[in-house]
């Protein structure tokens, strides 16, 4: 293949990119994004604060300007996310309790169903684990709901929309580590009591080096049974940064439940990290060495 997705769907893969919904009236980001990438996510549409600001009034706008977008260029669509401890509407930051377990249920339910049949693979929940060497949950008000809101969300997702992949999304998770290692034990705990989870992303928001045991700790998700996704890849500018694009397609190429890889966003001045010029494609939509090096290793 001689772009992106043309190639990932040659080894039955896809090829996704971060959206705003905002940039597809620029010429030259949509060009770009419909040329290589056949996978979208919205990077803010689908999130809490966007679909739900005020409770119980839903609003659809962004995403479904998105599935249309991906409809209409052969796409599949990424949900991003239906829970997370940032990006949450001001009353659902200021709840706590049964309260707040309802409303965090009722959402997944709501957004879940509206855009049922429309999504390959859903992050039910974001970021849920602490950083550092504790294995544990991260503090949240939602975590504050009692052990179980994982397993509920999950639940509740399965039943508003069984077609879609339900998946469990996190970062510094690049290796094997304390956190991944706590993850890892949640999932294989799903798995061993039937709670409906199907794939695992790893964000990869990396810098200048890729651990050695990247694709071990993907290989060892996979183990489980649940697909492995690579869903928010960015990489530090530097001289390493073709290879570490590349170490990380390399790594996915090689677990065979590794089903797709999916860019935080299309040009460099598209990306959340600014200078750090994170992405595959320059400014003005050219391509950078590290484009090459993705496209020589899928
Ligand atoms: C980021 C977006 O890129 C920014 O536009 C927004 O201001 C903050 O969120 N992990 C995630 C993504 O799961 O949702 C985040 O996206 C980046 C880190």
């Amino acid at each position: 293949g001689t772009t992106l997705r043309a190639a990932a769907a040659e080894k039955g893969r896809y090829f996704g990119a971060a959206v705003a919904t905002g940039k597809l009236s620029n010429g030259t980001y949509t060009t770009v994004l419909n040329r290589e990438f056949n996978s979208v996510v919205a990077e803010n549409e689908m999130k809490w604060d966007a679909t739900e600001p005020s409770q119980g009034r839903f609003v659809y706008t962004g995403g479904d300007r998105l599935v249309s977008h991906a409809q209409a260029n052969g796409m599949s669509v990424r949900g991003h996310a239906l829970l997370w401890y940032q990006q949450q509407p001001v009353w659902a930051q200021n709840m706590s309790g049964s309260a707040l377990r309802s409303a965090m249920i009722n959402h997944v339910t709501q957004v879940a169903t509206h855009f049922r049949g429309k999504i390959y693979a859903w992050d039910v929940v974001n970021e849920a684990f602490a950083d550092g060497n504790s294995g544990g949950r991260r503090d949240s008000n939602l975590q504050r709901t009692g052990n179980d809101w994982i397993e509920a969300a999950f639940r509740a997702a399965r039943t508003a929309d069984p077609g879609a992949k339900l998946c469990y999304n996190d970062y510094n998770t690049d290796g094997i580590n304390a956190k991944s290692t706590g993850i890892y034990n949640m999932v294989r705990d799903f798995k061993s009591r039937g709670v409906p989870i199907d794939c695992v992303g790893f964000q990869s928001h990396l810098g200048t080096s890729l651990s050695s045991d990247y694709q071990a700790n993907l290989q060892r998700f996979a183990d489980l049974g649940v697909e492995v996704q690579i869903t928010e890849l960015d990489v530090m500018t530097g001289g390493n940064q073709a290879n570490v694009f590349a170490g990380v397609t390399r790594a996915c190429m090689n677990v065979s439940r590794c089903t797709g890889i999916t860019v935080w966003g299309v040009r460099d001045c598209d990306s959340w990290r600014g200078s750090d010029n994170a992405l595959l494609f320059d400014c003005n939509g050219n391509k950078k060495p590290a484009y090459d090096a993705v496209l020589n290793a899928l």
